[in-house]
């Protein structure tokens, strides 16, 4: 009997690189998080980027570099997302829905890796807006807890609806049976978290720099001096959150590292400003 047609081909993909669209939740009216689903082959170290974009007007895709927000165990890959209003990618992946497609480069890279560092006792993710994206990974990530003693996870937004998503993921960890499992009542000792707003009142405020310069943050989770032989960093936000967060580490007397030369803290863009 001859073989239809239909039997033998499989149903195109309508995008080289496409991925599917499993779920979307938009966190006000200029931030979102949507779930894909992941290649079959694509191994990433939890913290790094990958591109992703959607076809243009002309058939020529947009891509962008994302930071993959989920951990490199899940079978989905997640992304916390900006809505840029006149932005020539997230003005039309705002929109996307459950069943659409992305494309997806499946080549991860990036700095804020656990083997950029050297070994330490305390590990602090430093983040503001969408910087929050590659920590979101880390957070999930058992390796991050296996290496170090104890996580603090700064970030800072203006605004308290911008903390949402990091602040539910936050308590949907100390939720996680996996990690109760392994770390029991101390998993809260494990995970410090740190929010504060600059322009909204909220429970905790200030920017990150004088937060760590004044030792506030220190004072109220009652953490000892920030000092190069316990404590660790990764940096993510804008490229003058960067440069002043880097120059606060520096006079601790933490120096910058890579994935080649591994040191005490590392830096990357949240994404690239106005002129650069
Ligand atoms: P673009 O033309 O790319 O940007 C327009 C302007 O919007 C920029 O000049 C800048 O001023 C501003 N802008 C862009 N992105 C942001 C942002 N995230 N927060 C605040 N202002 C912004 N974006 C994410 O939303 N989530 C991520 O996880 C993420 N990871 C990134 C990782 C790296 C290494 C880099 C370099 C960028 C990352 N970005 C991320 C930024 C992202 O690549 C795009 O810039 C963003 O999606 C907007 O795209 P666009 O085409 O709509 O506008
Ligand atoms: P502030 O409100 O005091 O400017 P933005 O949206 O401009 O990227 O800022 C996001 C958050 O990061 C805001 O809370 C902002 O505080 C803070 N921020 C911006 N630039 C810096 C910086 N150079 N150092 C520390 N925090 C910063």
């Amino acid at each position: 009997i001859p073989v239809t047609e239909a039997a033998t081909t499989k149903p195109a993909k309508t995008l080289p690189d496409a991925q599917t669209v499993t779920g979307v939740k938009h966190w006000n009216d200029h931030l979102f998080s949507f779930r894909v689903t992941r290649p079959a082959s694509l191994r990433f170290r939890s913290g790094e980027f990958v591109m992703i974009g959607l076809p243009g007007d002309n058939g020529k895709p947009i891509l962008r570099a994302y930071s993959i927000a989920s951990p490199n165990w899940d079978d989905e890959l997640e992304f916390y997302s900006i809505k840029v209003p006149d932005g020539p990618l997230t003005s039309k992946l705002q929109h996307i829905k459950e069943g659409d497609e992305i494309i997806l480069r499946p080549k991860p890279v990036g700095t804020l890796v656990l083997d950029a560092l050297l070994p330490g006792k305390r590990l602090w993710f430093l983040a503001t807006g969408t910087g929050l994206a590659p920590f979101a990974s880390l957070m999930r990530d058992p390796e991050t807890y296996e290496r170090y003693e104890q996580v603090v996870m700064m970030h800072t937004c203006r605004t308290a609806d911008e903390l949402n998503y990091g602040r539910e993921l936050v308590e949907n960890l100390r939720n996680d049976p996996l990690l109760s499992e392994l770390y029991g009542d101390d998993f809260a000792n494990r995970l410090l978290y740190y929010p504060t707003t600059t322009r909204e009142e909220s429970p905790l405020m200030g920017r990150i720099t004088d937060n760590l310069t004044s030792g506030k943050v220190l004072e109220d989770l009652g953490l000892p001096p920030v000092s190069p032989e316990t404590d660790r960093a990764m940096i993510c936000g804008s490229l003058a959150f960067n440069v002043d967060v880097k120059a606060v580490l520096e006079g601790f007397g933490l120096r910058e590292g890579a994935n080649s030369e591994p040191k005490e803290f590392v830096v990357e863009k949240a994404f690239v400003g106005e002129g650069i």
